[in-house]
Parts: structure tokens; sequence; C-alpha cells
């Protein structure tokens, strides 16, 4: 051991050094496809690594353990040390392991269970469910059976039915390289989204590189074309892409003829504020996309000078180019109407299992004269499909847009008993309460920071008979529901959902029943 001025020994360093081999074996998996294995005092973590695997395992960075919760999970014991490993070789294989469909699995962004097969991703995540309750709940509460199998999804691939791509500085879109924000993967394929999505990624990509439209470079802060949204819904197969770029006037200190300058094969417009409202070749785009795309139905542009890196609608101009402002989706017997900004659940199939289950859970115990709030209730997905039976469905959002769309979706429908409120749910809610008296039943579908105390209190209060909680983070849930059952609630049923294969991502539908 070494020792410091002054005859003090200093503390032992790590026992492993970057760039040295060593031999693992794997004993959990972390979030975003992380095996961890523990040497003496020192965490491993090997993206892509299997638990029951034995891997060789090359050492790439070593510093101290910071000790984080990764989502959660614990780590075997206190390790003092902390190494980010790839493996070189598995010396043995888990018999979970798959061969990964597409090309860009490791180093794309989008999905980090491919190498899993998928009977194993759907243990996993019940798994992981179970565990999630059993940080904040007692044992009692969680008996080894009180969470379901999880429900796969209908579809193992092709199944997303929105992208959101960012421009590469050469023009074609791409997704984030695994743990960048920075760098990015042209789009080859991607087994999640469907192939027309993928087409119209490279459609687009091959418009942009041939018109030499320069896609937003980060470093430099210059460039044009920033996000592509491609949306399809599953139903009515309607397609819509959506570009972002700044104002074509970032164009302009371009050489003459270049496209800022150019007028060849631009729609028209009618703006005449100096180019601003005109994307530059947008007919010969229109032209690519309707010549392989028949399920085309909304081509939108949005030029957006503000310098967020997140598609916003907000602040923009909004043109369509081609076709409609929205596309359709049917769920459950119902129409959707999708705009550009609207949420909606990813995997529409899977959509429809939730609210099957959500309508299951309310049924058992709704009467005619109910009253169910449907909270967080984005474009009344839920409220809409549980209307038909109760009194009166009143839902909380915070999104005014969404909360438009809410309207003119039950319009559409033709159901009359929903009223939908903007705001934020912890502030309305009692409003809501006062208006129309208390929630006989609450549906609340949260973002992924949960509820939280504020909001689960009320619920509380309000002494519905049942609730029905639909949750994309198992933590927060595991959070609120620790603050919901001393409020006189039992946990029914705990029923994960899988919306996300070949992801960590896990829905779960849990049901609460008043217990007094
Ligand atoms: C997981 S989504 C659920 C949407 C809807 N239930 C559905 O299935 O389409 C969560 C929704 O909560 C909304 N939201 C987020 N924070 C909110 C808040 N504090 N109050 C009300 N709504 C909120 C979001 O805009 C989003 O529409």
């Amino acid at each position: 051991m070494s020792t410091r001025p002054g005859g003090q020994a200093a503390p032992p360093g790590p026992a492993v050094q970057a760039g040295e081999e060593v031999t693992l074996t794997i004993t959990q998996l972390a979030p975003s496809g992380l095996g961890l294995g523990q040497r003496s005092e020192v965490c491993f973590l090997v993206p892509f690594a299997l638990p029951g695997e034995e891997v060789v395992a090359g050492v790439e960075r070593v510093s101290r353990a910071r000790h984080r919760r990764r989502s959660g999970q614990p780590r075997p014991a206190t390790p003092r040390w902390e190494a980010t490993a790839r493996v070189v070789s598995i010396v043995k294989s888990s018999p979970d392991r798959a061969v990964p469909a597409c090309r860009h699995f490791g180093s794309c962004g989008g999905c980090a269970w491919q190498h899993q097969a998928y009977r194993a991703q759907l243990e996993r995540k019940r798994a992981l469910v179970r565990s999630a309750l059993l940080q904040v709940l007692r044992e009692a509460t969680v008996p080894p059976d009180l969470v379901e199998p999880v429900i796969p999804s209908l579809a193992e691939w092709h199944y997303r039915n929105k992208l959101e791509l960012t421009f590469s500085p050469g023009g074609r879109p791409g997704f984030h390289r695994r743990g960048s924000f920075k760098s990015l993967i042209e789009v080859e394929e991607c087994h999640l989204a469907t192939p027309e999505m993928v087409k119209a990624a490279r459609v687009v990509g091959d418009w942009a590189v041939a018109h030499g439209l320069p896609g937003y470079d980060k470093a430099k802060n210059q460039g044009f074309l920033r996000h592509l949204v491609v949306r399809q819904a599953y139903h009515t197969e309607e397609l819509m892409v959506a570009l972002e770029t700044f104002p074509p006037s970032v164009l302009r200190s371009r050489e003459p003829g270049d496209p800022g300058e150019a007028g060849s094969g631009q729609a028209t417009a009618g703006g005449d504020d100096e180019g601003q409202s005109t994307l530059p070749f947008a007919g010969d785009l229109v032209e690519r996309l309707r010549a392989c795309l028949p399920q085309l139905t909304s081509l939108l542009w949005l030029s957006n000078p503000s310098p967020s890196d997140v598609v916003k609608v907000e602040g923009s101009r909004l043109q369509v180019l081609y076709g409609r402002e929205f596309i359709e989706e049917r769920l459950a017997g119902l129409t959707f109407r999708l705009e550009l900004p609207t949420f909606f659940q990813t995997n529409t199939r899977q959509a429809e299992t939730l609210l099957y289950l959500a309508r299951e859970a309310l049924a058992a115990d709704a009467r005619p004269t109910d009253l169910l709030f449907d909270l967080y209730c984005g474009v009344g997905t839920f409220g809409l499909a549980l209307a038909r039976g109760l009194r009166l469905v009143v839902g909380i959002e915070l999104v005014e847009s969404a909360v438009a769309a809410a309207s003119a979706n039950a319009a559409r429908n033709g159901i009359d008993n929903v009223v939908f409120l903007a705001g934020e749910v912890r502030r309305v809610f009692d409003q809501a309460v006062a208006r129309f008296g208390p929630p006989d039943l609450i549906l609340l579908d949260p973002p992924r920071a949960g509820a939280g105390s504020k909001v689960i209190r009320r619920l509380g209060r309000a002494e519905p008979r049942r609730i029905v909680y639909v949750s994309c983070n198992p933590h927060s849930l595991a959070a609120d529901l620790a603050e919901l059952l001393p409020a006189g609630y039992h946990i029914t049923r705990v029923q994960p959902v899988d919306l996300f294969p070949h992801t960590d991502h896990v829905e779960t539908v849990v049901t609460l029943t008043r217990s007094h």
C-alpha cells in the first residue's frame, strides 16, 4: 500500500484498470440493457450482457461508484468502484439470448432489449414491476402472485405508430446514438416502426440530399432541417409526415441558385414575407412521397425559429403541404383525430388492451348514476371509451389543444355525457368536485413522474369506490400507491401490459377498491 506524506496510508485504488480484460458472471439487468456483475469492490456495467452469462469484459473506464439508484435496482453489494466495460466474448451464454433483428441494435438509442428472447423480456418486466412495488410497500401487500404475468404485445415488431427523428448535418433523418444526444445514426431500418414510416424517412432524406438541404449542425450552430415526425394510424393506415426546419431565411447566405434562392420545384405557399413562408423544393417532396406511399394523408411543414431541441408547434408556423392537418385512428370502435402535437399511445393495438382492461376493472362496479373522473386524459382516449353506461365523465388535462381535441373527439363519436377541463390535475380537481360532485370512479394515467402527493391526497379525500391507475413507470406508481393505500384502498389487481417490446418500458394497470 502506498503512503501519503506524513506516513498516512493512501486508500487502496480499484482492483482493475481501463484496458484490462476480466472474466465475469452477470447477476442482474439494469435499465438500458446494462448487465451488472461484481468482483471484489468493483461493480461492472456491461451493455448487452445477460444475467447468468459468463463474459470476458474489456474495461473501458473505472470511477468511484456513485451509488445512484438505477431505477431502483439494488446493486449486488455496495461496491466502491464502478467499471464500464464491453463484452469481448461470451464464455457461457444465457438461454434467453436472441439474435437482434436490427443492424442498428447496440449503437441506436431506440431499443435496448433485442438481444433477449421476447418470452424472457416479459418475465423480466413482471419482475421489474414487483421489485418496484416491494421497494416501498410491505411484503404482505405484494404477495408473490399479486403481479400478473405481462400481457404480451399483439405485435412483437412494427408496433410503433410514431417516430421522431433528428436530421444529421448531411440532411438525413436519424436516431440518437446510444448514450449521446449529439451523435446520430441515419435511418436505414427500424423494426419497431411500420415499413411505411421507415420508407417515408428514407424518401425525405433522399429529397434533402438531392437538393443539398443541410441538417442542423449543433456544434456549428448552422443548418436548416431539424426534425422529422412520422406517424401512421394502425386501423386506417393513414400516414402523417411532418418536417420541422428553421425559417428558410437561414439558407439565404448560400450562393445564388442554391435552395434558399431558387424557385424550382417549390410549393406555392402564398406568403410574401421574403421567402419565409415557402419550403424550398416542397413540390418535389410531395411528388416523391406520393409516388411510393399511397397512405400519405398529411404532409406538414413546421418552420420553427426558436433554438429549442424538441419539435415545437406553439410559436412555429405550420403549413399543410399536402392533404389535411390530421390523420384519423380508430380505437375500441371510436374515431380519434390525431394532429401533429396530439399525445396518443404509441402502440395502438396495445392501447386497446389497456382500454379493455380499464373497462373490465370499472364495469365490475359501475352504475348508470356514476360519475367518472378521467385524470391526465389527453385527447380523451379512456374517458370516451368508458362513457357508455355512466352518468358523466369529467376529463382533466394540462394541454389545451388536447382538451380541444378531446371535445372534438366526443362530438365526432356522438358522445355527449363527457366534459373536458384544461389545467393541472392538482389545481382543477377540487374545482371539478365542487362543480360536478365527488367522483364515484377515477381513472388516472399520469406522465412518467406519477401523480404525486398533492393529487393522491385529493383522490383519497374524494373517496371514489374504485380507482384504476394506468402507469408507464413502476417506480412512480409504487410511490403513489404507498400514499393511496393508507387512505383506505386495497389493490385488487396489478396487470402489466407490454406496449414496448424490445425496450425496458412496461405499462401497468392497477385496480384499487375502497376498503372502508
Ligand atoms: C401518459 S399521457 C396519458 C394520456 C391519455 N390518458 C391517453 O391515454 O392518451 C399523460 C397526459 O397527462 C398530461 N399531463 C401532464 N402533466 C399534467 C398535469 N399536471 N395535469 C394534467 N395533465 C397533465 C399530458 O399532457 C398527457 O396528455
